[in-house]
């Protein structure tokens, strides 16, 4: 597959021009790759309305991912979630979008600024913060019991702790209500490439965003806004404004041209490579099960590791690993979660089995019961408690009173209490199992 952006900026690079255009370290180098690093100059197009080398380039990733439209974001998933509900909010007068409780921030400040309602789907048995494993039989009475037709349903999966959710019966939902399904795919770009495909878009949704970043071999921040064959026109052709009402005017090369050149990635041998990786996940995963740790999640590539149930705490397992040099994605107090993609060596996974081998199994440690389920009353919509004053109190000290931004730490960036709900003392306990101590609230 060809890599138009690489390409151009390659050639632009080892020609003798004198750069009289921003960046101002004028490719020479600093950190190293400024030669790379250049902005949208004749012939190298233009993000938010491409007719040259990202146009090409974006079309090839439409073509590996199967979507209508696939469109980049150089400033992540948080991007392209904005952009997301904007569009399904666009000319609704009173917008509401239902939405699964473990959203990311980057759900609640969209929210905020699309001046959209919120109605929460929560789980029969919630097992974390993280986790929200609602079934399309959630979604249907969600629907049914709205009191308007919703803009969209909005779900993420796969979640944090590597848990899928069952997108196909959701959509087949969504559809039969004439609702667009909306899904955060931030941890799942890779998905397409199972030998069966468990993307988003292939499973129904009309629209999703991936962070490349996440799982595939591109730069930080590099990700995918997926528009489906099915999705409303509007969200295909506002697409491009949407992203650029939230966008940096300066969207970053070096991140083009990391995505540009994943396209050949993904083309070349990618798919052999994820399944042999996943093989070595899954031998990894059965060791680990035979020493005794319990796991959770169905994802491929990732592996959650039940603390407390070995009697360690998540915190504890990160850095007996980090002692060893091992640097695991996130950990709380129960679980420990590593991420792996091709790009792990086999060395990689004969250290990690080495350091998880000399940790021994000790009396479990009993599960804090926190009330994740409870629905906490609003006060205030989500954007005007996100855009009133607030003051930072501490958490002991906020039962009571309205939250105001979410306070919460990436990863894995997921609030227990959204901006315009007050706080109770069952959301102060879970704030604090989480070692949330301050929290903001209005005055
Ligand atoms: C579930 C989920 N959604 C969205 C995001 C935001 O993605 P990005 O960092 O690419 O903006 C994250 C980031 O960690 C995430 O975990």
């Amino acid at each position: 597959m060809k890599t138009p952006i690489a390409d151009f900026v390659k050639s632009y690079q080892e020609s003798d021009a004198v750069r009289l255009h921003m960046p101002g370290h004028k490719g020479k180098a600093f950190l190293g790759m400024e030669k790379s690093d250049i902005t949208e100059i004749d012939g190298a197009d233009v993000l938010y309305s491409p007719d040259g080398i990202i146009e090409e380039s974006e079309n090839n990733a439409s073509s590996l991912f199967g979507t209508r439209h696939t469109f980049y974001s150089t400033e992540g998933s948080s991007l392209c979630i904005r952009a997301m509900i904007f569009l399904a909010c666009q000319n609704e007068e009173t917008p509401l979008v239902l939405a699964a409780r473990n959203v990311h921030k980057a759900f609640v400040y969209a929210a905020a600024l699309c001046d959209c309602e919120v109605g929460w789907i929560y789980p029969e048995k919630p097992s974390h913060i993280c986790a929200c494993e609602i079934s399309a039989e959630d979604v249907k009475r969600a629907i049914e019991s709205s009191d308007r037709k919703p803009s969209a349903v909005y779900v993420t999966s796969p979640d944090y702790l590597g848990n899928l959710l069952d997108i196909k019966s959701i959509a087949l939902v969504c559809k039969e209500y004439g609702v667009p399904l909306l899904v955060d795919n931030a941890h799942g770009a890779y998905l397409g490439f199972l030998s069966e495909n468990q993307h988003p878009i292939k499973s129904g949704a009309s629209m999703c965003c991936d962070s490349a970043h996440k799982t595939l071999p591109v730069l930080t921040g590099g990700a995918y806004l997926h528009v489906s064959k099915n999705a409303p026109e509007s969200f295909y052709s506002n697409a491009r404004s949407a992203l650029s009402l939230f966008a940096s005017t300066s969207p970053s090369y070096l991140i083009l041209q990391s995505l540009d050149m994943c396209n050949a990635y993904l083309s070349d041998c990618y798919r052999d490579r994820l399944a042999e990786t996943i093989v070595r996940v899954d031998f990894l995963k059965d060791f680990l099960k035979e020493k005794g740790f319990c796991l959770m999640g169905k994802e491929k590539l990732k592996i959650t590791v039940d603390a407390l149930s070995y009697g360690y705490t998540g915190n504890e397992l990160y850095e007996i690993l980090k002692s060893e040099h091992i640097f695991c994605e996130f950990s709380d107090k129960d679980f420990l979660v590593m991420m792996f993609t091709p790009e792990n060596s086999a060395k990689n996974f004969e250290r990690i089995k080495s350091a998880f081998n000399s940790i021994q199994k000790k009396t479990p440690i009993e599960r804090e019961k926190l009330q994740l389920t409870e629905k906490p009353e609003r006060a205030l919509s989500i954007r005007k408690a996100v855009f009133s004053p607030a003051e930072t109190v501490d958490t002991e000290k906020a039962v009571g009173r309205i939250c105001a931004s979410v306070t919460v730490s990436c990863p894995p960036a997921v609030p227990i209490a959204i901006s315009g709900e007050i706080i109770t003392e069952e959301t102060m306990k879970s704030l604090k199992h989480y070692d949330i101590n301050k929290i903001e609230v209005i005055v």
